[in-house]
């Protein structure tokens, strides 16, 4: 199994956000940052590019900030999330990186967990403390597939951006997604649309998990484009694997299915 750290095919962020260095570090290790505001807040998410996986002696994908985070975190101030939408709702983030996403929520009231690897660890404490969020959010190991009942599920949130793009990972992921959910769980995964990612929402349904995209105009109208989506998903029924694979147009509207509606 290929990892996903040796993925070429993962390339580095592309929206331009406000950010610097610190000035106070020698330049090769000088921590790149970004501010970003969700709700007014502005929010500083280091960057560690020189975390390296000790496995393969590559960059770690989670070392930066992905659009796919930026364009998650900003949904979460647009009208589909009333003020106070998360305020004391328990969050886990899989695959968090720098944490943005989690980091965006726990700033909007939520009690969140940061999960990743365990090299990513030091990063994300890092910028728990920098945003002065130690009493909403904690960093914890989780590989995806490995025992989730440290982070006492269920939650009501499990929330995940830019983790569709090792297809080989997406199995190990849905037992992820599934041990940390219960019946009233709102699982969002924001991707970046590339090759086999309608196959990796096929996979989550063959195991039992229903997604429903968020329309396009729904989403923050200065941090969206065509390429990214979020998907609200569920527990749903198993559908066996032979069934056709699923297309975007597939998907029902999640207006609809009232999925925002509180629990
Ligand atoms: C492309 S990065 C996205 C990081 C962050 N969510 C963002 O959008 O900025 C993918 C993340 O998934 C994590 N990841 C990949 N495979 C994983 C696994 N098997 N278990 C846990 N985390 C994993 C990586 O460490 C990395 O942080």
């Amino acid at each position: 199994m290929a990892s996903p750290e040796a993925d070429d095919s993962v390339k580095q962020p592309a929206i331009d956000s406000a950010g610097g260095t610190t000035t106070s570090e020698p330049p090769d290790t000088a921590r790149r940052f970004r501010d970003i505001s969700v709700r007014g807040r502005e929010l500083r998410i280091y960057e560690h590019s020189s975390l390296m996986d000790p496995q393969t002696g590559r960059a770690l994908t989670g070392a930066w900030v992905w659009d796919c985070a930026i364009a998650v975190a900003k949904w979460f101030e647009t009208q589909s999330w009333p003020p106070g939408s998360f305020k004391g709702k328990r969050v886990i983030e899989v695959g968090a990186g720098t944490g943005l996403v989690g980091l965006a929520l726990a700033s909007l009231g939520a009690d969140v967990v940061l999960t990743d690897r365990e090299a990513l660890m030091p990063g994300l404490r890092t910028n728990i403390q920098a945003n002065q969020l130690e009493e909403r959010c904690r960093a914890d190991v989780l590989e995806w597939g490995s025992d989730a009942s440290h982070l006492f599920p269920p939650v009501d949130y499990v929330v995940g951006s830019d983790i569709l793009y090792d297809m080989s990972l997406v199995p190990a992921l849905c037992k992820t997604l599934l041990d940390l959910s219960g019946p009233n769980t709102q699982i969002i995964i924001g991707y970046e649309l590339r090759f086999g990612t309608t196959e990796a929402f096929q996979i989550m349904r063959e195991h039992g998990l229903v997604s429903v995209k968020v329309d396009y105009d729904k989403l923050h109208p200065e941090w969206r484009s065509d390429d990214i989506g979020i998907f609200i998903i569920r527990r749903g029924e198993a559908s066996p694997a032979s069934r056709k694979s699923t297309s975007e147009d597939e998907m029902p509207n999640y207006n609809d299915l009232n999925v925002l509606s509180k629990t």
